[in-house]
């Protein structure tokens, strides 16, 4: 099937809690599933069931081998060619993919939101508009504390281990200059309202015109 000439991806990427997750959510809620679709790099994360939970939780998480990112790649090519795709459901709890699946529709607009996502030429590549999301450090381990602890099942120790081992280390090094390939560099995600209007314009722009 040809290329349909019609759809363009967003990449929303940024540091661990730099809020691109409630950019990206924020954007895709404006407009309806069959207008925009969202994919998350984080979804990706390689499967480890030959390894017990404890090793699991020692990887790095942060490295961009850690991610699958030739099966993501091989998804948002079938989402433009029109094709639907089961993407994967990544668990952080276990350290692990679950074994659900998400339907995701081809839309003329895709999101793909993750860390990573620019420090991937194969993957940067594909996306038609790149926003970088630019949080403080501080802000942003500040909300990573608080979110490891409610939702992901981590000890306070672990997530002060964890990012000072990794996490930091790897945003220097892959993260922070992958922000060069930014199209588009905002301060704060979700809550930078003018940043916010100016996507979903650009997004309503491109569906009139598709
Ligand atoms: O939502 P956010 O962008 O913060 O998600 C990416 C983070 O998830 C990475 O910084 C990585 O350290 C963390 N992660 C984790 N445990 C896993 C998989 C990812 O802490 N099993």
């Amino acid at each position: 099937m040809a290329e349909a000439k019609n759809t363009i991806l967003i990449g929303i990427a940024g540091g661990t809690g730099s809020g691109k997750t409630t950019l990206a959510d924020k954007v895709v809620d404006s407009f309806g599933r069959d207008e925009v679709s969202i994919l998350r790099h984080d979804n990706y994360y390689k499967r480890h069931d030959e390894m017990n939970y404890e090793d699991r939780s020692k990887l790095n998480y942060d490295h961009p081998d850690a991610f699958d990112t030739e099966l993501l790649c091989e998804h948002i090519k079938e989402l433009k060619k029109g094709k639907a795709i089961q993407m994967p459901v990544y668990d952080y709890t276990i350290h692990n993919r679950s074994d659900k699946t998400i339907l995701v529709e081809p839309a003329p607009v895709i999101v793909l939101e993750g860390i990573l996502i620019f420090a991937e030429p194969s993957l940067c590549e594909l996306m038609d508009i790149r926003v970088f999301v630019d949080t403080d450090a501080d802000v942003r381990i500040l909300r990573r504390i608080v979110r490891d602890v409610k939702d992901r099942g981590r000890s306070l120790d672990s997530v002060i281990n964890q990012y000072l081992t990794t996490v930091k280390p790897m945003h220097e090094q892959f993260v922070e200059p992958s922000k060069r390939r930014a199209d588009i560099i905002i301060p704060e995600g979700g809550e930078n309202a003018v940043a916010l209007e100016m996507l979903i314009q650009r997004v309503r722009k491109h569906l009139e015109e598709a």
